[in-house]
């Protein structure tokens, strides 16, 4: 699919026509739409290939409401032999190509036989009012990000044998070279070498070596840098739950535990595009999570960078682990940090706790969590906070180490996870952190939206809107 951006209406195939319920744009074709059944409800559309049209239903003008009347226009599009459509479009351009873009996605790779309808000679022409610097440049870094969400998509898809730690590093390196990143891989020798045992524990029984990548983008030529920001990223390429191992049908889709990681690096991916005199750090921890003779255990005690002790109860609290030490790293290497901001899929309970579609944010500053909502929100992202409080964060204690790696509760565990996370935060960070638990939406089990299943990209977009913002 090919996305143009035009002022002149283009001789096309198909006119798509977006419609409210009792729409006046029906009028002509009011009769046919009936005996349709057509109504302008989310998610419906009418083919009429004789005159030309498609409609589709979009309840309102919310963003999101077009994202997704979109995302049905194009899969409908797909299912034809038509090559060339055009929609007009007033305002909220991104909103169109966030549209086209997210829900033109598909993960076919490991299909032996690919569908035979070719998506990539589709002419897609958005016609605009006027073509001046600001629309244009909002078309390029749309599609831009959206290509970043799916390259995202791809990577989180992508079956734990054929994504492990050191090809997430080769993905990281091949980001950098594409868009003049610096980028340090460090290797299991660095981490022993540093103290970070955490990290270390948890990748330990796996065959493949743990990597840390650190990509740095830094404004280029005289632009300086006038904030610097750190995305942390939990890239489990595969989650089995270690000793403690995960039921089956609870290990399906583990592949899936990269996301967080691969969102860094889907950010990582876009933000030289943006021109921004900000410097971004975008730092993952790349680990298999796996059972044998060199597994962690349940009742060991790891250190971690900072020189806390962690007792495990649980093998599978794992990705918490990872981000520790990362998270360390980040605050021990990059200095005068403005905002540190990690995202996992870290606990079930958040899951459980706020729906499959929206992800919970947390923090020690409650105007800084609300920032990323509200970033989240205008990018088409879904979250809510979940509270700290000091009654959760007791139940974190140990009696032989300086903390336990689950709580002594089964209620809260998402800001259990997180209140775990604080210990390493330093006291100077403390209100520049946020965690961000995308377990729900990171990875779709039954379409939504615009969401195929699979993986959603989640994080890239909120991450970059905030980014945009500060
Ligand atoms: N990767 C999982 C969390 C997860 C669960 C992500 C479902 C996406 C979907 C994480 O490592 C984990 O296993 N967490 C445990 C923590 C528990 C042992 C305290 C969980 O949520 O059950
Ligand atoms: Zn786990
Ligand atoms: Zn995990």
């Amino acid at each position: 699919m090919n996305l143009n951006l035009t002022t002149k209406k283009i001789d096309v195939e198909i006119e798509i026509i977006l419609v409210t319920k009792n729409s006046k744009k029906i009028k002509n074709d009011k009769e046919i739409l009936k005996s349709l059944n057509f109504k302008g409800e989310d998610e419906e559309s009418a083919l009429l290939p004789e005159l030309g049209k498609l409609y589709v239903g979009c309840e309102t003008d919310d963003s999101d409401n077009i994202r997704i009347a979109i995302a049905t226009a194009i899969k409908t599009l797909n299912k034809t032999n038509f090559k060339s459509a055009s929609i007009k479009c007033k305002d909220n351009l991104s909103a169109y190509i966030d549209g086209f873009e997210l829900g033109n996605y598909k993960f076919d790779k490991y299909k032996s036989k690919q569908e035979e309808l070719t998506q990539e000679d589709k002419n897609i022409y958005i016609i605009v009012d006027n073509i001046d610097k600001k629309i244009q440049k909002e078309f390029e870094e749309s599609i831009s990000i959206c290509e970043s969400v799916n390259m995202t998509r791809d990577f989180v898809n992508t079956p734990p044998d054929d994504f492990y730690p050191s090809i997430m590093a080769k993905e990281a390196i091949k980001i950098a070279q594409e868009n003049e990143l610096e980028c340090k891989i460090l290797d299991e020798d660095y981490l022993e070498q540093n103290n970070m045992g955490a990290m270390l524990a948890v990748g330990r029984a796996s065959r493949h070596r743990s990597k840390l990548i650190h990509l740095t983008y830094k404004p280029s030529g005289k632009i300086k840098a006038k904030k610097k920001i750190v995305l942390v990223g939990k890239g489990l390429t595969y989650d089995s739950g270690g000793l403690s191992l995960k039921p089956s049908d609870f290990m399906v889709s583990m592949k899936s535990d990269k996301s967080g990681g691969c969102a860094v690096l889907g950010v990582m991916n876009t933000i030289s595009t943006l021109n921004l005199p900000i410097e971004v750090h975008g730092i993952v921890g790349a680990v298999e999570n796996m059972i044998g003779g060199d597994a962690y255990k349940p009742d060991d005690v790891l250190t971690a960078k900072n020189g806390k002790t962690i007792e495990i109860r649980n093998t599978d609290a794992e990705g918490r682990l990872v981000l520790a030490d990362c998270l360390c790293y980040a605050q021990d290497e990059i200095k005068d940090i403005d905002y540190i901001l990690d995202f996992a899929t870290l606990t079930g309970a958040c899951v459980v706790g706020v729906g499959q579609y929206t992800s919970g944010i947390m923090g020690n500053n409650s105007q800084l969590n609300h920032k990323i909502i509200k970033s989240a929100s205008n990018s088409g992202e879904l979250t809510t906070t979940l509270p700290f409080n000091r009654y959760l964060k007791k139940t974190l204690k140990s009696e032989i180490a300086d903390i336990c790696n689950i709580s002594n509760t089964r209620y809260g565990g998402a800001i259990t996870a997180g209140m775990f996370l604080d210990n390493f935060i330093k006291d100077e960070n403390k209100q520049k952190w946020v965690h961000i638990d995308i377990a729900g939406p990171a990875f779709v089990e039954s379409s939504w939206g615009y969401n195929p299943h699979g993986a959603s990209g989640a994080g890239v977009r909120m991450a970059i809107e905030f980014i945009k913002d500060i």
